[in-house]
């Protein structure tokens, strides 16, 4: 007979911030689902348990009407299931297809990086955070929503206000007034590029959004531009650092890839594996369900910890070390099932083929800094914030 899921009371919220993987590993050893207090939260770290619930999505809903994310940003195909979600993601697909990738949004951001790069050039050392990583994401994803050019800051406080919205259990006023603002701005800047989408079919979001069949309403394409700057900045922006540092510790590994390019979208898979930027995200229990032994009610939210379950070592053979010639297997960075990324292939693309190859050609003797360690942290979304390095100008 199925068990209720065992509690972990005794690690901190600071604990799963700092380092979330030694709680992971316990968790994952403990049984297929914990409730761990300083979370709030069931998780479920196996790679198999993750699996089975992405393949049965009626009772691992992602559809939870008191969700925070509904709350902040609005009705977004991101929480809902089956056709409402399919309707939403179908009218966005236009933007992400392959060839769209290829020929439109890859010389852009190849010219974005370049702008970059070559500005940082002469310097000789340089926060990787601030001077690369968070801008070129930032004004990639401007390009691609089909905003007008502002500064790189300004869609990245959005995205961190809703971000800190989405996160707001304890309902602190003023993270909420900051949501709502970022909100706002994002809506206005909606309202300011509309007509012009509308009159000028292009390869942007809003543009698929507004030509979609049937177009999107109105207050679906606000919220799920929110959730577009919630979730697609962040994650190309930790990746590009993550594969950065796992290269710049492993000197023979990156070696191997500048003699042989073709092994840049391994290196980029091996990154996101060791380092997932999404660690968890939620589902909701429609129904009292045995999970592989653990008994979970209904109404229950549970946390899949892809970052714990890119970490298995029932999958995975020693998963803490970053290691791109590990045998090929699959990983969770990107999700599972129906809600499976949408920005998989412009962030293999614009991460692994063309900014970190650009910046380890570019910057000659690329090299971490002894007396500024890098600092890494986040469990729910995780990546360096800091990532001082030198090079030789
Ligand atoms: C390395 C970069 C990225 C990683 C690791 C990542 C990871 C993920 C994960 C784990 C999910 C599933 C969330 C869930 O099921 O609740 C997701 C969904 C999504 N991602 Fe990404 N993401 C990345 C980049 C991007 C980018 C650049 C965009 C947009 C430009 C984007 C747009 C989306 C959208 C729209 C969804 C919702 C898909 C759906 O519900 O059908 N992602 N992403």
């Amino acid at each position: 007979m199925a068990s209720a899921a065992p509690v972990i009371t005794d690690v901190s919220y600071t604990d799963l911030l700092e380092d979330p993987y030694p709680v992971f590993k316990r968790v994952r050893d403990t049984a297929p689902a914990v409730f761990v207090a300083a979370a709030n939260l069931t998780l479920v770290t196996r790679f198999d348990d993750i699996m089975s619930i992405e393949r049965d999505p009626a009772t691992y809903s992602s559809d939870n009407p008191a969700s925070l994310v509904n709350k902040v940003m609005g009705p977004t195909f991101m929480r809902k299931d089956g056709a409402a979600h399919a309707t939403g993601r179908k009218a966005i697909e236009p933007s992400f297809r392959p060839g769209t990738i290829k020929e439109h949004w890859a010389p852009k951001f190849t010219e974005i990086c370049e702008r970059l790069i070559g500005a940082l050039r002469e310097a000789g050392e340089a926060d990787l955070f601030s001077a690369l990583a968070a801008p070129m994401a930032s004004l990639s994803l401007m390009e691609m929503i089909g905003f007008k050019a502002m500064p790189w800051q300004t869609l990245a406080e959005w995205s961190q206000s809703l971000i800190d919205g989405a996160g707001n259990y304890a309902r602190d006023a003023e993270i909420d007034r900051k949501a709502m603002e970022a909100g706002a701005g994002i809506d206005a800047a909606i309202e300011a590029v509309l007509d012009h989408h509308r009159a000028n079919p292009n390869p942007s979001i809003l543009s698929s959004m507004v030509h979609a069949d049937p177009p999107m309403p109105i207050e679906e394409m606000r919220a799920n531009i929110k959730v577009i700057i919630g979730g697609g900045l962040n994650e190309p922006r930790d990746a590009i650092l993550t594969l950065t540092l796992g290269l710049l510790e492993n000197s023979a590994q990156k070696e191997s890839v500048l003699a042989r390019p073709e092994l840049w979208p391994t290196a980029f898979e091996e990154a996101i594996r060791w380092i997932s930027p999404i660690g968890m995200y939620p589902r909701r229990v429609t129904r009292p369900v045995d999970l592989a032994g653990v008994a979970l009610p209904e109404g229950v939210q549970i946390g899949l910890c892809v970052g714990a379950a890119n970490r298995d070592d029932r999958r995975f053979t020693e998963p803490d070390r970053f290691d791109m010639f590990r045998p090929k297997q699959s990983h969770l960075a990107f999700g599972a099932g129906a809600h499976f990324c949408a920005g998989t292939w412009v962030s293999r693309q614009t991460v692994g083929r063309i900014v970190v190859p650009m910046l380890f050609e570019r910057l000659s003797n690329l090299r971490l800094r002894d007396d500024a360690p890098p600092v890494i942290r986040g469990w729910v979304f995780r990546g360096p914030v800091s990532l001082p390095v030198r090079w030789d100008a």
